[in-house]
C-alpha cells in the first residue's frame, strides 16, 4: 500500500479532498493509506508553541528546528521522500507526481506561518517543492495537490488506464477538446469526424488537436514536444 505521512499544524484539514471521490475510493480500497502527525505534539513548551521571532528580524514567526525535527524523529516506518512544501521548491508537475506514484510513498512537512528553520531542512536533506508561483497560508493544499495528482496514477485507482494515456502534460502535449451527448447543442455541433466511428481518422483528429492546442496556449510545453 502507498503510504502518505503528513506533518501539520492542521492535521484536521486532512483527508479533506482526499477523502472524496477517486482518492477517497482508492484509500477504502487499501490502495493508500494516510497518516497525520500533528508538529504541537513535539512542542517543548508547556503552551504548545512552535515558533519563534526571526533572527536578523523581519515580519512573521519561524518554526523551530527541534520541534520540526522531532515531529519527523517520530516516524521511523514511513516509505519515500522528505517533502517541504515551500514557494522556492521544484515546481511540480505530472512528471513528479508521476516518479512519486513509483516509490511506497512519501512524508510531507506542511509549514506554516513564514515557514520552518532553515537549519532543519538542511540536516535533514529535505526535497522543497512548489505548487506554484503563488503564497498560501500554509502547506496543507499544496500536499493535497500533490498527494491528489499522485494517488490517480496509482495501479487499479483509475479504471481505464488509457483515459490516463490521453491526460494533459502526457507526453508534453495538452488534451484535445471534449464532446458528450447532445449531438447538436445551442446550434454547435460535435466535430463530423467523432462521429464516423472510423478509429483511425478519430486518433489522427485527437493527435491533431492536441497538436494545436498545444501550440497556442503553452508555447513552453510545444517546444519540450518537438524536440520530444
Ligand atoms: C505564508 S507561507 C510562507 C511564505 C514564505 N515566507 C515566503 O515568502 O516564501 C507558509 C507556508 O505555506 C506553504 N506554501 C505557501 N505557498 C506555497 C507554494 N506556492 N507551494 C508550496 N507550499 C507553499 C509553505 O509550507 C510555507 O512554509
Amino acid at each position: 500500500m502507498w503510504s502518505a505521512t503528513v506533518l501539520s499544524l492542521f492535521p484536521e484539514m486532512f483527508p479533506g479532498t482526499l477523502g472524496l471521490s477517486i482518492a477517497g475510493k482508492a484509500m477504502k480500497n487499501n490502495i493508500w493509506s494516510l497518516k497525520t502527525i500533528n508538529i504541537r505534539d513535539f512542542s517543548n513548551d508547556k503552551n504548545g508553541k512552535v515558533d519563534d521571532v526571526p533572527f536578523g528580524g523581519g515580519a512573521g514567526m519561524v518554526i523551530k528546528p527541534d520541534v520540526i525535527d522531532k515531529a519527523l524523529s517520530s516516524i521511523i516506518d514511513a516509505e519515500g521522500p522528505r517533502i517541504y512544501l515551500s514557494p522556492r521548491g521544484k515546481k511540480f508537475d505530472q512528471r513528479f507526481a508521476k516518479s512519486l506514484s513509483e516509490e511506497k510513498g512519501a512524508v510531507f512537512i506542511c509549514g506554516r506561518y513564514e515557514g520552518v528553520d532553515e537549519r532543519f531542512l538542511v540536516h535533514n536533506d529535505i526535497i522543497e517543492l512548489s505548487v506554484g508561483d503563488y503564497i498560501l497560508s500554509g502547506g496543507e493544499l499544496g500536499a493535497q495537490i500533490v498527494l491528489d495528482a499522485t494517488i490517480r496514477l496509482l495501479p487499479d485507482v483509475i479504471g481505464n488506464s488509457e483515459g490516463l494515456i490521453d491526460e494533459s502534460f502526457e507526453n508534453n502535449l495538452l488534451e484535445y477538446p471534449l464532446y458528450t451527448q447532445p449531438r447538436v447543442w445551442k446550434d454547435r455541433m460535435v466535430p463530423e469526424v467523432l462521429l464516423s466511428g472510423d478509429h483511425k481518422k478519430i486518433k489522427d483528429w485527437k493527435l491533431k488537436q492536441a497538436e494545436k492546442i498545444t501550440k497556442l496556449k503553452r508555447p513552453d510545453l510545444w517546444s519540450k514536444y518537438k524536440k520530444s
